[in-house]
């Protein structure tokens, strides 16, 4: 039977850095119930290959259909760009990711049609930033940069440390030699560092956040589908559940620094049951 209206929203990571999407779900459309996993027991997902993170993916798609969510977002930028057409193909609910909606706001908002992505490797080496900007705006220039030091840095809490602008301004050094006009944040947790990047960039760069974009097209999304909760569900305690596979504590101290709200109970489960179909092992998230 279909969910309805009033049901979760399922949202899932590789862990903590979905947690800017849950946010933004918050502040955005705080009428809606959610239910967030957090696959803390084999992030990172941004140097696995593609196989690898469909697999994981499923598993947790599968898990939430238990919840039965109404519809899911993908907040993890590598899993969006490794999993998302699958899991969509495969899925009786709608299924979103963080690129397209990002890619749509980048390909409108640039005037050089320069366009910087900085992500994951695995994000960066699949190519569907480009991909999607390129559906959006024919004669955007599409440069990216992985960044893989980042995640480390921002979940050591350095988000404002003269270390993380000296990181930040060497990976970004390539991006400003070719003069994008505008940079997609395109990793869960690069909208913490937010405002190293404005200093590193500049003001004359715009700054696309995928979380609080994804956010907005979820909230049109249930829109045209009906599926917009209807009434009252509860406090904040009462609408939103969490879920990790590992490390339940920490996630919670993590997700307690940067929601509106401080969470009570984060519950750690078994992904691996939620085994589904195996796929065969040794193609790498590469562009396709
Ligand atoms: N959530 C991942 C992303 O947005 C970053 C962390 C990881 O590599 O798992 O790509």
């Amino acid at each position: 039977m279909a969910a309805g209206s009033n049901a979760p929203v399922g949202v899932f990571d590789s862990g903590v850095g979905g947690l800017t999407v849950a946010r933004e779900i918050m502040r955005q459309l705080p009428e809606e119930r959610m239910v967030y996993f957090g696959d803390t027991a084999r992030l990172p997902y941004g140097t696995k290959s593609k196989n690898t993170v469909i697999r994981f993916s499923r598993q947790i798609v599968r898990f939430l259909m238990t919840k039965e969510v109404k519809a899911i977002v993908i907040a993890c930028n590598t899993a969006t760009a490794c999993a998302l057409e699958e899991i969509q193909r495969e899925l009786p609910i709608p299924v979103i990711g963080v690129i397209d909606a990002a890619a749509r706001v980048a390909g409108s908002v640039t005037k050089n049609n320069r366009v910087g992505v900085v992500g994951t490797t695995a994000t960066i080496e699949s190519g569907m930033y480009e991909k999607a900007l390129r559906q959006y705006n024919e004669k955007a220039e599409v440069y990216g940069k992985a960044c893989p030091l980042l995640v480390s840095l921002a979940e050591e809490g350095w988000l404002h440390d003269t270390i993380t602008e000296e990181v930040v301004s060497r990976y970004l050094k390539d991006l400003q030699y070719k003069s994008v006009d505008t940079l997609i944040l395109g990793c869960t947790h690069y909208p913490l560092l937010r405002s190293t990047f404005r200093k590193i960039a500049g003001e004359d760069v715009t700054l696309v956040n995928p979380a609080y974009e994804v956010a907005m097209e979820l909230g049109e999304l249930l829109g045209r589908e009906g599926l917009s909760c209807r009434g009252d569900v509860g406090r904040a305690g009462e609408k939103y559940e969490f879920f990790v596979s590992d490390a339940a504590e920490k996630f919670c101290d993590f997700a307690n620094t940067i929601l509106p709200y401080d969470i009570g109970a984060v519950q750690q489960i078994d992904i691996e049951d939620f085994e589904t179909e195996d796929l065969r092992e040794g193609e790498t998230c590469r562009r396709m």
